[in-house]
């Protein structure tokens, strides 16, 4: 068998076009663009890439970004003002502090700083116990977007095995939040999981977010099964993800590539959180 490749990609760009026009209408309607504000503490090159891609992304979908930098070495005193006056701040609809943080500030400290109703990343506790108990809130987008993903994929979720490898608060958590939400039986595995080869046998979706590189090997699955792989590792071959690309695609009925797969996803998914906290917030 020969995988089909979800195309991350175009259902991204699908997305940003529908949230473009959504976009313009609320405009329209409120007389001023969407905002969402972006925070970068330090240089880490990553983070400034995705940081740098977010930004063009809220503007070419009709949004106001506005970016703010802070040295490495700001005082997690300083990083919580410029919270508060961006919750203040009617122009923003959204607030995103990029992780990781220094280690000397608080990530949860600055989490729990924002006003739910701007958490567009869905990081705030509020968010997260509003996604645990099935109220609406902000859901973080990587797992919003692999769950868009399966949908399309698959159709109703209903009753499928899902394996979701990782249990991070970003990632792991929320996405077998939103699969148990969708009515599939979900196991969350992690690194001290026994026989993590055995529970993902009898999975029909796999779920990779373990941030370690080729990890899940294409012998593990079940065949026919749908493979998300969230997973950005840059090795000395490039990007790849948390499966073992090759030998998965030769089981799988679908899998997502890296990169093109479940990336791209993300930041469509939060200009999507950020008009509907433009929205909500206007009302
Ligand atoms: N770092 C890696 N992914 C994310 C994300 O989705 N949001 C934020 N704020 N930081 C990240």
């Amino acid at each position: 068998m020969t995988a089909r490749i979800i195309d991350g990609k175009a259902a991204a760009a699908d997305l940003r076009a529908r949230v473009g026009d959504a976009a313009a209408a609320f405009e329209a309607k409120a007389g001023r663009k969407a905002g969402l504000a972006v925070v970068l503490v330090g240089e880490d090159p990553a983070s400034a890439v995705y940081v740098r891609s977010k930004g063009k992304a809220t503007v070419a979908a009709g949004m106001a970004s506005f970016e703010h930098r802070l040295d490495a070495d700001v005082a997690e005193a300083d990083l919580l003002a410029l919270v508060d006056r961006l919750n203040a701040d009617p122009a923003v609809d959204g607030i995103l502090v990029q992780l990781p943080l220094p280690k000397h500030i608080r990530e949860s400290v600055v989490i729990e700083r924002i006003v739910p109703e701007k958490d567009v990343d869905g990081f705030h506790p509020v968010n997260a116990g509003r996604l645990a108990t099935g109220l609406e809130g902000f859901v973080p987008c990587t797992p919003l977007g692999c769950l868009m993903l399966l949908k399309t994929e698959l159709g109703d979720l209903t009753g499928k095995d899902a394996v979701v490898i990782g249990r991070s608060n970003i990632v792991g958590k929320p996405m077998a939040a939103l699969l148990t939400r969708a009515s599939a039986t979900v196991t969350i595995a992690h690194s001290r999981t026994k026989d993590l080869a055995g529970h993902v046998a009898r999975a029909d979706i796999v779920v990779a977010a373990v941030g370690i590189a080729q990890f899940v090997k294409g012998e593990w699955l079940k065949p026919g099964a749908t493979v998300i792989d969230v997973g950005i590792n840059r090795t000395d071959t490039g990007l790849v993800g948390d499966v073992d690309f090759d030998s998965a695609a030769s089981v799988a009925a679908a899998i997502t590539p890296v990169p093109g797969g479940v990336g791209p996803m993300t930041i469509a998914v939060l200009l999507r959180n950020t008009l509907v906290a433009a929205y909500r917030n206007a009302d």
